[in-house]
């Protein structure tokens, strides 16, 4: 039999659409390795659909609930007699360099829905979204982003990262033999219970790896089946959180972005397919070197005043940091975390001599400048909220609730964005700020905007994800200079969207060593080390109190942007001098941790995990010991091995501190020794290939 096929090619994949024999809709003919198309199709199935139809069992890339009545389709629609569900017919296809456009069209509802595709040059993405163009008033009650299909022999194996703050991005398995699995956030963010990404395999021991990710930073979800035809049928999309988004006659909707990738070489593939991928998402900006940070909030919480702040700043600069944030606790009214919100004005009591005078005084030290904000945030008590009480989100007749304090302002409303951008831009005009934290710190409670008609005739999450999107890059565009951190109390608002308009961003509050070293490495699964903010802070600290040397934790630190956040004051000369060297080494090999290929050696449950990092002829490998501290190894007299990879076997590659050399064949069989001890729990080896 003969199908209309189209083959979409990335640097190493392909992934072929048909037209189904079997009804008006798209299917997947094959996704893989380049040239995997080429073959009697894998996802073929018996086509004996008793008691369904078949485009339940369809690996179908889309499908309206209506043509698909019972396995979960991507969009429901509520036409304008009441009913719901679409039955469209196909309206052509238009092929374009790296793009694909799949229309269909129902004559009763007036929806036209197009598939639309489009390959990311010199990455292994393809992204997928769908637009709906309506002739009559439409209501969409599920309008997901794309379906993607994998076949399977078994159980599918389901990766995903889980957890909640100050433990997020914790890498989670579960095996779906049959049956549905859902994560996703009704919180506006993405949130800190489960990042929009999801990686699928089919089974515990294959080779192979699928992934998506959703760029979103609104309400979302990801849904993965067990269809009867022998797939995984994962949907993803977002959530609309007033039941449906209206979709006006003449007007064209557009889905946010799905990013399908694949990867032959299991999640530790996957995971660099998603690293190159931000590493494009970055654009020019990848260049800039991202500076060692201090950030004082642990050292000092809300109580920022101008001489403790350059006391902290002045030993920074003396160990080498080259960037100094002040984070929150600057601003009127913020003694602790009950008031200021909204009144962005610096404390006069904080900086008696001016705070220009102390931004100075920091920069007279050598040390770039930064400053936290909560763009979307008011305190009760401040005179925003006196001001305009409209702006906040809320329920007429309905009390508002507090979270951390404070409420949200309704970031949807043009005059609110309005106010935010003026109040950065006059921040970054008045002040010499070259970097610019933004944090986020409670989801919006009662959602509602009052006045502003029927409730359910009002987008609110898609309004707010634009208004957050609008400030950002004004941001940019403005103030293309200033370094900006995305951060929304931890981890809870990461994702393609933020990622693509910010340097850095703040994978979690927790900052205790071993703690850490499990949130980044679930982290570094879905996102690349250039934008992994991380600090080295004091021991025991706020959370996991196990202990660990200071040397592990600025190796672990290392693996991403490194920071500080320690109470630099209390440090030993010994301690500081230590950290200086640490500096010192991560400033010589940030280059390839931030641009290179990164490898996750082992995870935080084996004795000896790491993280390896290649570019050119350089091997950067950050090596800790999550095992015992009394010295005593594994085996008796033997060293633990942390075995590398991608090395060439017959080449030869030296240690540039010690100048052993090793065979690349000896690091890729039995690994590089770490003969660890009570003070010797994490190294850093640079091997350079001769
Ligand atoms: C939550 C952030 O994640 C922290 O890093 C810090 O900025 C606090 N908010 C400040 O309130």
């Amino acid at each position: 039999m003969t199908y209309q096929r189209w083959t979409l090619r990335t640097a190493n994949t392909s992934y072929t659409v048909r037209l189904s024999p079997d009804g008006p809709w798209a299917e997947l003919d094959a996704w893989g390795p380049l040239g995997v198309e080429d073959g009697p199709s894998a996802l073929d199935w018996s086509r004996r659909t008793h008691f369904i139809t078949p485009a339940d069992a369809a690996p179908a890339e889309y499908l309206p609930y209506g043509l698909r009545p019972f396995t979960g389709s991507e969009l429901v629609v509520r036409g304008p007699g009441e009913d719901r569900g679409v039955w469209w017919e196909f309206d052509g296809a238009e092929e374009s360099d790296g793009g694909l456009r799949l229309a269909f069209t129902d004559e009763v509802t007036g929806l036209r829905t197009v598939l639309c595709y489009e390959t990311v040059p010199g990455t292994d993405v393809i992204l997928r979204w769908t637009e709906f163009t309506a002739t009559a008033e439409l209501r969409l009650e599920r309008l997901d982003s794309a379906a993607v299909n994998i076949p399977v022999t078994g159980a599918a194996r389901l990766t995903y990262l889980a957890g909640q703050w100050s433990q997020e991005f914790q890498r989670t398995q579960v095996d779906l033999p049959r049956g549905t699995f859902t994560i996703g956030s009704l919180q506006s963010v993405p949130g800190h219970a489960y990042a929009p990404w999801l990686a699928v395999q089919d089974g515990e021991a294959a080779q192979s790896a699928y992934g998506v990710a959703l760029e979103w930073p609104g309400n979302w979800h990801i849904t993965a089946e067990a269809e009867p035809g022998g797939t995984v049928r994962v949907r993803a999309g977002r959530v609309p959180h007033e039941g449906a988004v209206h979709l006006a006659p003449g007007e064209t909707l557009a889905t946010p972005r799905l990013a399908c990738a694949f990867s032959p070489d299991g999640l530790d593939g996957l995971s660099r397919v998603w690293h190159r991928y931000e590493r494009r998402l970055s654009g020019d900006r990848l260049h800039r070197p991202r500076k060692v940070l201090y950030n004082s909030w642990e050292a000092t919480g809300f109580d920022v005043e101008a001489a403790g702040q350059l006391e902290l700043a002045k030993v920074a600069a003396d160990i080498g940091a080259e960037l100094f944030v002040v984070d929150d606790g600057w601003f009127t009214g913020r003694a602790d975390d009950t008031g200021g919100l909204g009144d962005w004005y610096p404390d006069p009591e904080a900086f008696p001599q001016g705070f220009d005078r102390f931004v100075a005084d920091v920069r007279a030290l050598g040390l770039d400048f930064g400053l936290w904000v909560e763009p979307e945030a008011v305190s009760p008590g401040s005179r925003l909220h006196a001001e305009h009480p409209e702006w906040v989100y809320r329920v007429d007749g309905r009390p508002a609730r507090l979270v951390r304090n404070q409420l949200l302002l309704d970031l949807g409303r043009t005059d609110v964005q309005d106010f935010v951008i003026g109040t950065l831009d006059r921040l970054l005009g008045a002040h010499d700020i070259g970097y610019l934290k933004w944090d986020m710190n409670r989801p919006p409670t009662e959602r509602g905007r009052p006045g502003a008609g029927p409730a359910d005739l009002v987008d609110l999450d898609a309004e707010h994800v634009a208004g957050y999107l609008r400030v950002l890059d004004h941001l940019r565009a403005a103030h293309p200079d200033v370094t900006v951190e995305g951060c929304a109390g931890g981890g809870g608002r990461i994702e393609h969207a933020t990622l693509v308009r910010t340097d850095v961003v703040w994978p979690s509050d927790n900052t205790a060593p071993l703690d850490r070293l499990r949130v980044q490495h679930g982290f570094l699964h879905a996102h690349a080390p250039h934008v992994m903010s991380s600090w080295v802070t004091d021991a025991p600290g706020i959370f996991d109190p196990r202990p660990r040397s200071l040397a592990f934790r600025f190796v672990n630190a290392m693996c991403g942007v490194l920071g500080i956040g320690a109470d630099l004051r209390a440090w030993t000369p010994e301690q500081r001098a230590e950290a200086a060297r640490w500096i010192a080494r991560y400033k010589e090999v940030r280059d390839v941790v931030h641009h290179g290929e990164a490898r996750l050696l082992g995870t935080p449950d084996d004795p000896t995990c790491g993280v390896q990092y290649d570019a050119g002829d350089r091997t950067v490998v950050a090596a800790l010991s999550t095992g015992r501290l009394d010295g005593a190894p594994l085996l008796p007299g033997r060293p633990a091995r942390l075995r590398l990879r991608g090395l060439d076997p017959a080449a030869r590659y030296r240690d540039t501190a010690t100048g052993t050399s090793y065979g690349g064949a000896h690091l890729l069989h039995h690994g590089l020794p770490f003969a660890w001890s009570a003070e010797h729990d994490a190294d850093l080896v640079v091997l350079r290939r001769l």
